[in-house]
Formats: structure tokens, C-alpha cells, sequence
């Protein structure tokens, strides 16, 4: 049988802050099989993003063990961590993190060229991509002429065209209104349905509704793990909160 696609051990992230240590993860254990669909929620604070750039080898843990398809990856140079992620993982930010001199379509391009695709393959693929995300008009604009929810496309986009096994999302729908974040869970899902394993961090509920599991994170620990119907039910025993009347000094 083929090891999980993320087998993480104890995981501990102390980050420096001048002559302080804030401890962001205090002992994580988390193992994602292949083709899963998972959010993580939990607390501003909690260590989501942590967790999220650890397993995404932006960074390196403190302590602990990390494990990519069997390979152990917590101790390897930055080049090697650099090869990974080039092709084997995709990145969403709430913040689209597009470069603002590059078009639309280089923009989806210079991903696949540290994953060492050749040029015409590149054009082919990213035009292919954008297209799919109903972009294809707008391949030669900035991402200054781009709405939000557009420029979040493009990031997908990217990550459509590149292929990787693993995409990581951190809030992605975080900066776009409703009904934009919708379709954007919708590209996500689809990625999912063909094979892609999805994590994605949230604090929103609508978003996280749709992975098939949720790890909620407290303290820079894990403390539940379920699949998201399970989930559901376990929060709807805890009574919603009273509508209290407004308490401002008039
Ligand atoms: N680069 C850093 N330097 C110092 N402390 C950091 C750094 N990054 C995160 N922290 C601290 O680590 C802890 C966990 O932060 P993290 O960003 O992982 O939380 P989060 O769950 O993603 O929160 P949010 O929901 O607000 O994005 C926090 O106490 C935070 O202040
Ligand atoms: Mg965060």
C-alpha cells in the first residue's frame, strides 16, 4: 500500500521574536491520505498557518518528523524543500500572491518554469487553464485590472496548470465576498474530484463544508479530528450563542 501523502510526527514550531519564543505548535500529529479534502479551523492564534507553511516545506519545524508520500522532508536544505514544492505542491493565499509585473498568463507560467516545464508546454498548459476558469479573455492583463475574485482565479489557475498532487489553501476565500468565494470553492472542489489532495485553512464554516474532514487546532495543538458530518453534529450540541442586546454606551 502506498504511505500516506502527509505523515506528520509531533510537529513543533517555536517562532523568534527578538529575544522572545512563541511556541506556535506544541506537538502536532496529523496523517492525510491521498485524494483527501481536509479544513483546518480553529482560533486566530491556533498555529493554522503554521501547520499550513510546515507541511508546505516553507519552513522548517523546530522539532518533530514530516513525511511527503514516505519521503522524510522536516530536515532537508532549502534547494531540496524548494524541488519539492516546485512539483508537488500548489499554494492559495488570501492574498492571491501574484506577481504585479507579470500577466495573467506569465503569472500562471512561472510556476511550471521552477518545476522545469518546457516553454511551449507552459503556454499551452496555463492558456488551457485560464480558459477552464473562464479567464481566457483576460490572459494578457496585469493583476492590477483584475477584481479580487479574479485574481484569486488566476492563483488557482496556476496551481491547475502545474498539476501538483498536494494543494494547500490558507483562507482563500478570506478577501472576496460570498457568492466570488463559492466559485472558488467550487474550482477547489473540482481540483479534489480529480485526484488533488486538498488542506485548506478557514474560519468559516460555509468553506470548510466543503472538505470531507475537519481538524480544529487550539494553542498550536490538535484538538478534534472527525469527518465534517460527524463534525457538524458534534457542534450542534454546543448551544448557539444568545443574541445579547447591544451593551455600547449611548
Ligand atoms: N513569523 C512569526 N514570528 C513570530 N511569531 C509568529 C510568526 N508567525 C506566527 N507567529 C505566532 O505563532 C502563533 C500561531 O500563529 P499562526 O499564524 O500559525 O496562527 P493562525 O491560526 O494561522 O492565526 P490566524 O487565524 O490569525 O491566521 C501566534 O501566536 C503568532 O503570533
Ligand atoms: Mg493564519
Amino acid at each position: 500500500m502506498a504511505p500516506p501523502l502527509i505523515q506528520a510526527t509531533a510537529l513543533r514550531k517555536d517562532h523568534r521574536l527578538g529575544d522572545a519564543i512563541v511556541p506556535a505548535l506544541r506537538g502536532v500529529t496529523l496523517t492525510i491520505e491521498a485524494g483527501e479534502f481536509v479544513a483546518i479551523m480553529g482560533p486566530s492564534g491556533s498555529g493554522k498557518s503554521s501547520l499550513l507553511h510546515l507541511l508546505g516545506l516553507l519552513d522548517r519545524p523546530t522539532a518533530g518528523g514530516y513525511r511527503l508520500a514516505g519521503r522524510a522532508v522536516a530536515d532537508l536544505c532549502p534547494d531540496n524543500r524548494a524541488q519539492i514544492r516546485a512539483q508537488g505542491i500548489g499554494f492559495i493565499f488570501q492574498a492571491f500572491n501574484l506577481l504585479g509585473r507579470n500577466t495573467a498568463i506569465e503569472n500562471v507560467e512561472l510556476a511550471m518554469t521552477y518545476a522545469g516545464i518546457p516553454r511551449t508546454e507552459r503556454r499551452r498548459r496555463a492558456e488551457t487553464a485560464l480558459t477552464q476558469i473562464g479567464l481566457g479573455e483576460r490572459q494578457h492583463h496585469w493583476p492590477g485590472q483584475l477584481s479580487g475574485g479574479e485574481q484569486q482565479r488566476v492563483a488557482i489557475a496556476r496551481v491547475l496548470a502545474a498539476g501538483p498532487r498536494l494543494i494547500l489553501a490558507d483562507e482563500p476565500t478570506g478577501a472576496l465576498d460570498t457568492a466570488t468565494g463559492r466559485e472558488i470553492m467550487a474550482l477547489l472542489q473540482d481540483m479534489n474530484r480529480a485526484g488533488r489532495t486538498i488542506v485548506l485553512v478557514t474560519h468559516d464554516p460555509a468553506v470548510a463544508a466543503y472538505a470531507q474532514r475537519i481538524v480544529r487546532m487550539q494553542d498550536g495543538r490538535i484538538v478534534s479530528d472527525l469527518p465534517a458530518a460527524i463534525d457538524r453534529g458534534a457542534m450542534s450540541m454546543i448551544p448557539q450563542a444568545i443574541a445579547c442586546p447591544e451593551t455600547t454606551a449611548s
